[in-house]
């Protein structure tokens, strides 16, 4: 796919069956498809980036309090205070051919703009280790030590994105 291959991308607001598939290919392949429902799937809202008939990338945000940082001594992380209404973003995943041509970050920024306009102060995600550049290139910080989620067994690290 060439530089300008996303110009013709639409991005939309999207019922969760509309984009579980493509979550659950990009973030869960070989595991059961419940491993990619998410507790607020219901009542979250899911973004899918479309060229065409085919969806390319989806993301999906929704309200949960941020715990809050644990003490930075010694680690190299912000230290972020608790946000009841912090928004959380989930299952952000970019078709694999298609990665690397600015689809993940035009849906990011509709799903932040999504919570800004539910006036959310402060988002957050787990973001996966591989990909930390892709967050801290749009502005998100480290706000946590990395950790191992149990349904990956992959290395995440607590970003956050202030929406002051
Ligand atoms: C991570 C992911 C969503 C990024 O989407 P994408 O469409 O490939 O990314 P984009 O092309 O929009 O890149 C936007 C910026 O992030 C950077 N970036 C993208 N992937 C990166 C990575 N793995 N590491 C570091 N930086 C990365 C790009 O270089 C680009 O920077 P620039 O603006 O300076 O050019 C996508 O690659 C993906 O689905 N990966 C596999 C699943 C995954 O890890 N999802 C995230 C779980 S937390």
């Amino acid at each position: 796919m060439g530089a300008l291959g996303h110009v013709s991308l639409v991005i939309r607001r999207a019922d969760v069956a509309e984009i579980r598939p493509l979550r659950h290919a990009v973030l869960r392949p070989g595991q059961p498809d419940e491993d990619s429902v998410y507790a607020g799937d219901d009542t979250a809202v899911h973004v899918g980036a479309w060229d065409g008939e085919a969806l390319v990338g989806c993301a999906t945000v929704f309200a949960d309090p941020w715990s809050g940082s644990p003490a930075a001594t010694g680690g190299d992380w912000q230290e972020v205070p608790a946000e009841p209404a912090a928004w959380r973003l989930r299952g952000m995943a970019v078709d694999p051919g298609r990665q690397g041509d600015g689809v993940g970050a035009r849906v990011l920024t509709v799903v932040v703009d999504v919570a800004r306009e539910a006036g959310a102060p402060l988002m957050w995600a787990n973001a996966r280790s591989a990909v930390l550049g892709f967050y801290l290139g749009s502005g998100w910080l480290v706000a946590g030590p990395e950790f191992i989620t149990p349904d990956t067994g992959l290395p995440h690290i607590p970003v956050v994105l202030p929406l002051g």
